[in-house]
């Protein structure tokens, strides 16, 4: 039966060895309610494997990669291929709106939609507490970076405040909504980056100013992230970051009550992590970062309902060394 189903392809590609093509044993689980012997009932699933069956099924599973051992479970259950495909399906449709670039392309053309010259984040607002913060700390001759710039928004209030201006983001499409948003400015350098980080240049910055963007990144990321913003840093340098927090007492429990009855990412399409201040504090510190301020936007800031975010003025310090 086996020798009937499998493709030649996957024969030509050696993904299926002789010694298996041979093996009854397979066939036997490919359904293994069918050795019934002579009493005609289907004979009952096994649970008690021997050791030496144990340490048989344990090599069989280290002896190739998962997408091979997929396409031989498919060869031998056809039947799995639609649950398969949909799986597959669903997870092609999952990673494309996990994806930064395609989220926010969507979000500048739905804005589009009603506004024909707007750009990416025209209905956010919030952006006076972080301005002010930038403002206050940043030194007007600065070199600075801004980190993950997006169409712009706040890339045009930064280059005034700062001597020379780097602004970079993961896509060149938003870089080019980037472009197009800040041609009556002086000169900005965008640049385009990628991942986490590890592209910055070691020491390159007096500031670094990240509005919108820490929120998309889990616990590792963030701890990656931070180093690679603090390596950017020259010693005594800043980092200007937003995210969201939880610092009422009542605000978790406000949030955990909303997913409830909601479900979670109710809120936003993309992908937007929001933790307890003191966590974040903790990341930043050990990334080598002293906490210089913390102020949290107004609710009064913002055009629609949302989240304030909470606003750190970091600055790079020595690492912590490990004790
Ligand atoms: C919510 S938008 C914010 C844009 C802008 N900072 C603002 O507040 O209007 C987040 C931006 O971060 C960019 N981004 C995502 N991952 C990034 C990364 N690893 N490095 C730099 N930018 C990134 C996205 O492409 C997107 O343009």
């Amino acid at each position: 039966m086996f020798l009937d189903t499998a493709p030649a392809a996957l024969w030509g590609a050696g993904m299926i060895s002789m010694d298996q093509r041979h093996d009854s044993r397979e066939d036997a689980h490919a359904n293994p309610t069918a050795s019934n012997g002579a009493t005609g009932r289907p004979a009952p699933v096994r649970f008690d494997a021997t050791e030496e069956e144990s340490q048989r099924i344990q090599a069989l599973a280290g002896s190739s990669s998962g997408s091979v051992r997929l396409a031989r479970l498919l060869i031998r259950q056809p039947r799995l291929i639609l649950h398969a495909a949909r799986t597959a399906l669903g997870g092609a449709s999952a990673g494309l709106r996990a994806d930064h670039t395609l989220s926010w392309l969507i979000h500048v053309d739905t804005v589009r939609q009603v506004i024909p010259d707007g750009g990416m984040g025209a209905t956010w607002g919030g952006l006076e507490t972080f301005m002010g913060l930038v403002e206050k700390h940043v030194p007007k001759t600065a070199h600075a970076l801004e980190l993950g710039c997006g169409g712009g928004r706040v890339t045009r209030h930064i280059r005034p405040l700062v001597g020379t201006l780097v602004a970079n983001d993961i896509s060149e499409r938003i870089l080019a909504e980037a472009r197009a948003a800040t041609v009556d400015l002086p000169r900005v350098e965008f640049r385009l980056t990628h991942g986490l980080g590890d592209d910055l240049r070691a020491e390159e910055f007096d500031a670094v100013i990240g509005h919108e963007l820490l929120m998309q990144f889990d616990f590792d990321e963030l701890l990656r992230y931070c180093s690679n913003v603090h390596r950017a840093l020259k010693p005594g340098g800043l980092f200007i970051a937003s995210v969201y927090t939880f610092d009422e007492s009542g605000e978790m429990a406000r949030h955990m009550e909303m997913i409830r009855d909601h479900g979670a990412g109710v809120r936003s399409p993309f992908r937007v992590h929001r933790m307890p201040r003191r966590t974040y504090q903790d990341i930043f510190e050990a990334c080598g970062f002293e906490i210089v301020e913390v102020e949290r936007s107004r609710a009064d800031e913002y055009k629609a309902q949302k989240t304030p975010h909470t606003n750190f003025v970091l600055r790079r310090a020595a690492l912590p060394t490990s004790s």
